[in-house]
C-alpha cells in the first residue's frame, strides 16, 4: 500500500489559530514529510469548519455576516499555517459548495435507509447558551434546573428534529473497538468502549430548527432545519479526498485515511463517526491517532482558559517555522498532558537545536573548511560510530512507524550528543589529515538531517546543500558510499534565545 492520506480536525475559525491547534497541525505534517521522505503517495487534509451557532454568535458580534467571517479567517489560517510551513495538499472549507452538496447527499442516503428519522425532543434548554442540558449537565438550583454557565433557570422545551440511529450501532462498535486496533493509544479506544458498556448509546439529534441555527447545511428535504454542525464536519474527510468528485482518487487514499485528533473530539471520530460510515458503507478509517493537551500550569490551553501561547510569539521567539516545529514535536504527547511554558521550551530549543544539532553542524563544517578545505573525500567510517548511526537510524524508523514522533527525535538528538562527543575525543583540530573523523562525522550529520527533515525541513535543506548530499529515504540510507563532501558554508542554524521571562 503506497498511498498516505492524513488529516488535522478542522478548526472553528472563531479566533485565529493558536498553539494548540500548531500542536495538532504540526504532528500530522511531520507525519505527512516523513511519508513522502519514504516515496509514498500522499495527501494531507486541513481546513475549517465554518458552520454552526459558534460561528453565527462570532460572527453577530462582529457585526458581519458568517460567510464574510469565515472567508476572511480561511485566509488568517492558510496565512498561519504557511508560516510554519505546513505542508497540506487541500485546505477545505464546509462552505465549499462541494462539500454543502456531500452532506445533503449523505443526509438523504440516510434518511432513505431508514437511519435518520423525526421525532420530538424534549429537554431543559438554555436559550442563553441555545443548548440542552442533559441530566448531569446543569446544577440544580432549590430542585429547578440552572444553568451551569449563566445561573439561570432552564426552560423545559420541546422541538421536532431528526435523529441519527445511533443506538443501532452498538454491537458493531464494540467489536471494532475491541478488535480492530483503529484508535491509537489504544487506551482511548479501551476509554470508548467502557463508555459506551456503561452508559449505552442513545440515538443523536442531528438536525436543529433553523430559528435556533440559520448558518448551516438545510436539511435536503426539509429547509426548516439544519443539519447538526458536527455531521457536516466529519463528512469533511470523505469530500476531501473526492468522495463526490472523484471517486478513483477517493478509493485510492481512503484505505490508507489517518486522522489526528485531540482527545476532546475522541467520541465523535470513534462512537460517531464510525457509525456514519457504516451506515454509508464506506470502510472505516486506518487509524484515528489520538493525542493529550499543551497545557499550562495545569490548564488546557485555550481561549476559554486564556492562557493561549501565540503563534507568533512563537515563530518570532524560536526564529521562525523549525524552532517552533521542533519544540511542539518534542513536547508532543499522546498519553499525557504536556505542560509547556517559555521556559521549557527556550530550554529544548537552546540545548537540543543551538547547542546540540545546530553546534555539531557548525563545528564539522568549521574544520572541514579550515583543514580540508572543504572537500571531504570517502574513508571508511569509523567502527563504531558507523554501529551507533545504524541503530539509532533503525530505532528512528521503528518510532516513526509507530507515530512516535517524540521519541524518534529523541534518538536522533542522541547520535548527535554522540557525535559531538566523538569530536571532543578525536581532536581532529589536531590532525595533519583529518578526513576519516570528519567524513564519519559528516555521515552522522547527513543521517540525522535527513531524519529532522520532516520536523526542520528549512535547516535540513540548508545543511543538506551547504555541505552537499541529497535528503533522501531514510530507509534506503546507505554509508560509507558517498564519494565527496563538498563544505561550502558551516551555517548558524539556530541562534540561541535568552531566556528572560517566565509564563
Ligand atoms: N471543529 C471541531 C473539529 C471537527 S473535526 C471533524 C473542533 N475544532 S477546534 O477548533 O475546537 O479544534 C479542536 C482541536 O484543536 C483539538 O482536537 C486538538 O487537536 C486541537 N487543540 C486545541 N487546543 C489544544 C490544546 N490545548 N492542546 C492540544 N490540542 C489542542 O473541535
Amino acid at each position: 500500500m503506497n498511498t498516505f492520506y492524513i488529516t488535522t480536525p478542522i478548526y472553528y475559525p472563531n479566533g485565529p489559530p493558536h498553539i494548540g491547534h500548531a500542536y495538532t497541525t504540526v504532528y500530522a505534517d511531520v507525519l505527512a514529510r516523513f511519508a513522502r521522505l519514504l516515496e509514498k503517495d500522499v495527501f494531507f487534509l486541513t481546513g475549517n469548519d465554518e458552520h454552526g451557532l459558534k460561528i453565527q454568535r462570532f460572527a453577530e458580534k462582529l457585526g458581519k455576516t458568517p460567510k464574510e467571517v469565515v472567508d476572511e479567517m480561511a485566509t488568517v489560517y492558510r496565512d498561519y499555517w504557511l508560516r510554519l510551513n505546513i505542508s497540506y495538499d487541500y485546505f477545505i472549507r464546509t462552505t465549499d459548495s462541494v462539500h454543502e452538496k456531500v452532506v445533503m447527499d449523505s443526509f438523504r442516503k440516510l434518511y432513505e435507509k431508514g437511519y435518520v428519522y423525526k421525532d420530538k425532543y424534549g429537554g431543559f434548554y438554555c436559550v442563553e447558551c441555545e443548548k440542552y442540558y442533559l441530566p448531569g449537565e446543569y446544577v440544580e438550583v432549590e430542585g429547578k434546573p440552572y444553568c451551569p454557565i449563566h445561573n439561570k433557570p432552564l426552560e423545559y422545551l420541546e422541538e421536532e428534529t431528526y435523529y441519527f440511529k445511533l443506538s443501532e450501532f452498538k454491537d458493531f462498535l464494540l467489536q471494532v473497538l475491541r478488535n480492530d486496533k483503529i484508535v491509537y493509544p489504544e487506551e482511548y479506544s479501551l476509554e470508548v468502549t467502557s463508555r459506551i458498556e456503561k452508559e449505552g448509546l442513545r440515538d443523536i439529534s442531528i438536525a436543529r430548527p433553523v430559528e435556533r441555527v440559520s448558518w448551516g447545511v438545510k436539511v435536503p428535504f426539509d429547509p426548516s432545519y439544519v443539519i447538526y454542525v458536527w455531521f457536516d464536519a466529519l463528512l469533511n474527510y470523505i469530500t476531501g479526498a473526492g468522495y463526490a468528485t472523484d471517486p478513483s482518487r477517493f478509493e485510492k487514499y481512503w484505505v490508507n485515511v489517518h486522522h489526528v485528533v485531540g482527545k476532546d473530539i475522541l467520541w465523535f471520530h470513534t462512537a460517531v463517526w464510525f457509525s456514519i460510515l457504516k451506515a454509508l458503507d464506506i470502510p472505516l478509517p486506518k487509524k484515528v491517532l489520538v493525542h493529550a493537551f499543551l497545557i499550562n500550569k495545569g490548564l488546557k490551553i485555550g481561549k476559554s482558559a486564556g492562557n493561549v501561547i501565540s503563534i507568533d510569539d512563537l515563530l518570532s521567539r524560536y526564529n521562525g517555522p523549525d524552532g517552533v516545529r521542533y519544540i511542539l514535536s518534542r513536547v508532543f504527547n499522546m498519553s499525557k498532558d504536556s505542560e509547556v511554558s517559555f521556559e521549557l521550551m527556550d530550554a529544548i530549543y537552546n540545548d537540543e537545536l543551538a547547542d546540540t544539532y545546530g553546534n555539531l553542524v557548525r563545528r564539522v563544517g568549521a574544520l572541514a573548511m579550515k583543514k580540508l578545505k572543504g572537500k571531504i573525500y570517502r574513508r571508511e567510517v569509523d567502527k563504531k560510530l558507523n554501529e551507533q548511526i545504524t541503530l539509532r537510524l533503525n530505532t528512528y524508523l521503528e518510532r516513526m512507524g509507530n507515530y512516535d514522533v517524540p521519541g524518534a527525535i529523541i534518538e536522533i538528538m542522541e547520535l548527535l550528543r554522540e557525535g559531538n562527543a566523538y569530536v571532543n575525543n578525536t581532536r581532529p583540530w589536531e590532525k595533519e589529515d583529518p578526513s576519516k573523523e570528519l567524513y564519519s562525522l559528516l555521515e552522522l550529520i547527513r543521517v540525522s538531517t535527513i531524519a529532522l527533515a520532516p520536523v526542520i525541513p528549512n535547516a535540513a535543506s540548508k545543511v543538506a546543500e551547504e555541505f552537499g548530499f541529497r535528503i533522501e529515504n531514510p530507509a534506503r540510507v546507505q554509508l560509507g558510499v558517498l564519494e565527496r563532501y563538498n563544505i561550502r558554508n558551516a551555517p548558524i542554524l539556530f541562534k540561541k534565545v535568552m531566556p528572560q521571562r517566565s509564563t
